[in-house]
């Protein structure tokens, strides 16, 4: 029997308390109802012949299961898109209050762009956000005078935005929202000064290598490429919240993508692990030079559990890695 927390979809909603001083935005919609992923009586699924190695898949529901295997590219984009379209309302409640509508939010530990300054200065810069969700960093940024295009794969999550871009009272913060993969930037050569996201694309996608190829030719010689992620160790370990999140169950090197599947065997969400140094690798491949890996230290005043992040988790081991590196000039 395989532990409840031995997948690695972060992204599945606890009850989280929110920021302390703040709270989630009132919507006029009811949410939807919380994805069930487990039933009260699991039943073990088979997964579907010939495309599944040997791992732990998790006895799951009469319509879907949960484990390890190959997912290419395109189906990780299908089952992510489909995944996140379903999510955006459920994410937004659940979050929307620690990210704020308008603020710049690196991961769960709660650092922030205004104190951690590293995009430099973005006055007047021309910024690229891939995988924006709602868009709250870009709208930030155009609130100190950046030129930005906030862009998502999800057409729900791009509707998040468009509902607080129509919610400012500054009209600076209405950013411009545009759908696409991170992987097919519709922009030309070097047109950016910074293109960077937090915690989007990068776990989604097999080709995270393509991802830097793609961020490093629509930037301009000197300008910066800054993405937040999972810290890979988290990989290695079940994404409980609490004491059982502090084991190590799995192997930090193996790439098997965490999959979520349906009935029929079509992934439904899938998450790609890459070491450090493979992050590292990618992006030198890329033609980027490394300049800092950010490890936030879960801070005191963050009282908040985010799906497998916790303080418990959060001040003994990394939860989040900010990669940060520029084209050469
Ligand atoms: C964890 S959310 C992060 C959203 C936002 N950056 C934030 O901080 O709240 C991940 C986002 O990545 C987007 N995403 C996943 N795969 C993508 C891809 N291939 N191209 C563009 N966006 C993608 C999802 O639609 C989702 O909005």
């Amino acid at each position: 029997m395989v532990d409840r927390w031995m997948g690695t979809n972060q992204w599945r909603t606890h009850a989280a308390p929110g920021h302390p001083t703040r709270t989630a935005r009132t919507r006029s919609k009811p949410p939807r109802a919380a994805r069930l992923y487990a039933v009260s009586t699991p039943k073990p699924l088979d997964p579907p012949a010939g495309t599944v190695t040997p791992g732990p898949w998790e006895s799951g529901s009469r319509s879907g299961s949960v484990g390890r295997r190959d997912a290419d590219q395109q189906e990780s984009v299908q089952a992510n898109r489909s995944w996140w379209d379903g999510e955006a309302d459920e994410y937004y409640l659940a979050h929307g209050g620690f990210l704020g509508d308008a603020d710049f939010v690196w991961g769960p530990e709660g650092l922030r762009e205004a104190d951690a300054r590293l995009l430099g200065d973005v006055s007047g810069a021309r910024a690229l956000e891939i995988g924006a969700g709602a868009a709250q960093c870009s709208r930030w940024l155009a609130g100190r005078d950046a030129r930005v295009v906030a862009s998502d794969l999800s057409l729900a999550m791009l509707r998040q935005g468009r509902e607080l871009n129509a919610g400012v009272s500054d009209p600076r913060l209405r950013v411009p929202l545009l759908q696409c993969d991170g992987l097919a930037l519709p922009f030309g050569a070097e047109c950016f000064d910074v293109v960077f996201t937090a915690y989007g694309v990068v776990p989604f996608v097999a080709d995270s290598a393509g991802v830097m190829t793609e961020a490093s030719r629509v930037l301009r010689r000197g300008g910066r490429l800054v993405f937040s992620t999972t810290h890979p160790l988290r990989w290695a370990m079940p994404d409980d919240p609490g004491e059982g999140g502090l084991r190590v169950t799995q192997s930090y090197f193996d790439r098997t993508p965490y999959v979520e599947q349906d009935a029929t065997g079509r992934a439904t969400y899938v998450e790609h692990h890459r070491t450090i140094g493979d992050r590292v690798r990618e992006i030198a491949a890329a033609g980027l030079r490394v300049l800092d890996v950010v490890e936030p230290e879960w801070p005191e005043w963050n009282t908040q559990t985010w799906g497998g992040w916790s303080p418990l988790r959060g001040q003994l081991v990394p939860g989040t890695a900010i990669f940060v590196a520029e084209k050469p000039a």
